[in-house]
């Protein structure tokens, strides 16, 4: 039975001030529901607004790739460093700790490897197992102007309709075929057209000339790859231009496992990414981590 004994009356409903009304900090995302802004916001910091997501999907097509061949040895220990892990359920199930508290953005699509047509995907993973993950998105690659390039954008509406059912985003990842140009009117286009079909984060690749524009034209958050392993101090200066251009953040695999000192690389692009460090400023911090892990 309900205790009812001591039932106080309100009496403060501070009359006096306004109710006041939040907008929700991430673009685009203002008008969507309590679950899918919650998702997001475990995705996007509070403080800065941006997100450092480690990626280490590679597998899903390309296997045992260099720096991914043992998850638990190479991953692991950068998981107190992200923000997010952007992994396969067989990744995230077989070798990821349950108790990190760091979100989940999932690969939902598979179906091909580098021996054959990358843009030949499939959905790979249910919603329901992605809902057992606790996934706080779900993703897929589109391949725009790639030879199937409409399954690849069937995959992406079919990812959104079944988040949207229960409130878990869609991040779309503009995957890039061999022979197609990497300018910023290509990925205005393919990003666009990933926001237009209802996708809450783009993954793009960052491009020299234009980034900005393609960031302009894309009315949802925009992460950046970091694409092939570059030198540490140039994959930290293409995050600050990135950033600067107005990308919400990295979604990082290479430039970090494959860095001589993973823990000191993801720690400079937090300081780029969060705190708006200069590339100098992070690429000291990137030294003196490695100098104190040696
Ligand atoms: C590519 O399809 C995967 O989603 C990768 O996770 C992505 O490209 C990011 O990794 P990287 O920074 O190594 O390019």
């Amino acid at each position: 039975m309900a205790d009812l004994d001591d039932v106080r009356e309100g009496k403060d409903f501070g009359l006096d001030q306004p109710v006041e009304v939040k907008a929700f900090p991430v673009r685009g995302s203002v008008s969507l529901d309590w679950g899918m802004q919650d998702r997001l916001a475990r995705i996007f910091q509070p403080k800065s607004g941006h997100t450092v997501m480690l990626a280490f999907d590679h597998g899903y097509f390309q296997g045992p790739a260099t720096g991914l061949e043992r998850l638990d040895l190479t991953i692991r220990p950068l998981v107190p460093y992200t923000d997010v892990l952007m992994c396969t359920r067989g990744g995230l199930r077989q070798t990821m700790p349950a108790d990190s508290r760091k979100p989940v953005v999932l690969r939902c699509s598979g179906g091909m490897s580098v021996l054959t047509e990358l843009s030949r995907e499939l959905v790979a993973v249910d919603i329901e197992d992605a809902i057992r993950l606790n996934a706080s998105a779900i993703t897929t690659n589109v391949y725009v102007g790639a030879e199937y390039e409409h399954q690849s954008l069937a995959n992406l509406v079919k990812l959104i309709d079944t988040g949207n059912r229960y409130g878990i985003p869609t991040m779309a990842v503009t995957g890039v075929g061999k022979d197609m140009a990497r300018d910023a009117r290509y990925f205005g286009l393919a990003t666009r057209i990933c926001a237009e079909l209802g996708a809450h984060i783009v993954k793009s690749y960052y491009i020299d000339n234009g980034f900005e524009k393609v960031v302009a034209g894309c009315p949802v958050p925009i992460v950046i790859a970091g694409g092939k392993k570059l030198p540490e101090r140039d994959a930290l200066e293409m995050a600050w231009r990135a950033i600067d251009q107005g990308a919400a953040g990295v979604d990082m695999g290479r430039n970090i496992f494959q860095s001589d000192c993973p823990v000191a690389m993801i720690s400079a692009v937090r300081a780029v990414v969060h705190d708006g460090e200069s590339v100098d400023k992070a690429y000291e911090i990137y030294k003196a981590g490695k100098a104190k892990a040696a």
